[in-house]
């Protein structure tokens, strides 16, 4: 039997995830008002990020895809925001470097509020209440008033990813991601760390082709793709009633039909705990022309996967899918081959992106949730072998980090121990990689695509 998808019809779906609302009338005005509010991104750009992921499908670009587990109202501040892109921009320098790829960068930024949780509601000291969903639902704070569900949120969200966008877009586009500032993006922490004294001998390198290539001529002025970069915006695609509020039709293409755009961000992903093929919020997600990605954890099958990707790219676009493997360091070999033979079989294109944070969630021994930098570096690993045994491009990476020099996640070169946990544990859901962290996880896939790459050329020649 088929359906008309419309801009309501996932209501009728099975849906998972859902805030409980005590005002119907309220949540209702909110998304009206929503609805008239102007878009946050343009058809163009996510049609321009599918082009890219497009040739990240084919294997000639990578994905870096990386941000807060959960934005806060509390944490938007310019300088978060300005270390998590700078950081971003480090990580890219070190892949673009490593892999001699293009790097595609997408945050999950500027509208990544909104959280699915295991258990609906959390229990402390005998006294029950809703679980914590994001700012864009209720309050962190363990109280009755905070945590009931508030509609108003959503506005607050939707102004603040405005903001956030904004100060991105300047960034982006206003001479801070000029390459020629690639040794001043090595600021703080970061730099005194050891990952930031290697990422000064790339930028060094950098630097002294640059001023070959201006007395060749070539500069900011002359080569303009050298002063600015392309920066997209992700979240998950949880809320459906804001996502539904902020889609448009998009009125500069002519196609009838499939020119749904959800401008709430550039990329939307849909969760591990969303994604049933019969679900409202593949339902959703599939009438609209954004790239999307999906979360595959260890209880996807092939068979299912097939079954969403029928659902959500009938035509076998590339660069509409990007598969977010999240299985968990020592399960990736258990789980992956067979998804990527059954999507080689049968020809399917997607993107392969690893996230090694979601699948290496755990609790020290002192209550903090915490992820060993060892187990996430571990799955990187796992997941860069598994594709080169199969012959399949490792694609790109998605990850939970901050620019702050927060500790969250045990290990690494820093050696965070437990002990260290209290001393800046910020995050308001999962725990994130520093700055420093990140750089570390940067290098290592760096390695880990030039080994590929001398592999193939050794193929090829
Ligand atoms: C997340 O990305 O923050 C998340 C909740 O991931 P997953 O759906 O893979 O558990
Ligand atoms: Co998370």
């Amino acid at each position: 039997m088929t359906h008309h998808w419309t801009l309501t019809s996932w209501r009728d779906f099975p849906i998972k995830q859902v805030p409980t609302y005590p005002d119907a009338e309220a949540l209702s005005a909110v998304e009206a008002r929503l609805a008239s509010f102007p878009p946050l991104v343009f058809a163009g750009e996510t049609r321009a990020l599918k082009a890219q992921l497009g040739e990240v499908a084919e294997g000639r670009a990578f994905l870096l895809q990386g941000g807060d587990c959960a934005e806060s109202f509390a944490e938007h501040k310019a300088d978060h925001i300005r270390d998590t892109f700078r950081v971003l921009l480090q990580m890219a320098i070190v892949l673009t470097f490593g892999a001699n790829l293009p790097v595609v960068k997408v945050g999950r930024m500027a509208g990544q509020f909104a959280k699915p949780r295991s258990q609906d509601t959390e229990t402390v000291d005998e006294v029950e209440l809703p679980s914590y969903r994001g700012d864009i639902i209720n309050g962190i704070a363990f109280d009755a008033a905070a945590r009931q569900p508030d509609p108003q949120r959503q506005i607050a969200a939707y102004r603040q990813a405005a903001s956030t966008l904004n100060l991105l877009r300047a960034f982006a586009k206003g001479g801070f991601a000029d390459l020629n500032g690639v040794q001043r993006w090595n600021q703080g922490f970061v730099a005194n760390s050891a990952e930031g004294a290697r990422y000064e001998k790339i930028a060094a390198r950098i630097d002294e082709a640059l001023a070959f290539m201006a007395a060749c001529g070539v500069n900011s002025q002359t080569a303009p793709q050298l002063a600015t970069v392309d920066f997209y915006t992700s979240h998950e695609a949880l809320l459906l009633g804001y996502e539904q509020a902020l889609t448009r039709q998009d009125s500069t293409s002519a196609q009838t039909g499939d020119n749904w755009v959800d401008t709430s961000a550039h990329m939307l992903w849909i969760g591990d705990r969303t994604r049933q093929p019969d679900g409202a919020h593949v339902e959703f997600l599939s009438g609209v022309i954004n790239p999307l990605g999906i979360k595959c954890g260890p209880s996807l099958t092939a068979d299912e996967l097939l079954a969403l990707l029928d659902k959500l790219n009938p035509q076998n676009e590339a660069g509409r899918i990007t598969l977010i493997t999240r299985f968990g360091h020592n399960k990736v070999e258990a789980h992956l081959p067979a998804l990527i033979r059954a999507i080689e079989a049968e020809g399917r294109k997607v993107v392969w992106s690893c996230d090694p944070m979601h699948g290496n969630t755990i609790k020290a021994s002192n209550g903090y949730k915490t992820r060993p930098v060892d187990h996430i570096l571990a799955e990187v690993q796992a997941f860069l072998a598994v594709h080169r045994a199969e012959g399949t491009h490792a694609g790109g990476i998605h990850f939970e980090m901050t620019g702050q020099n927060v500790t969250e996640c045990i290990g690494g070169a820093q050696a965070i121990s437990e002990a260290d946990l209290s001393s800046r544990y910020h995050t308001h859901c999962d725990p994130r990689l520093n700055g420093s962290q990140a750089l570390e996880l940067a290098f290592l896939i760096a390695e880990g695509l030039k080994d590929d790459s001398a592999t193939q050329h050794r193929k090829a020649g």
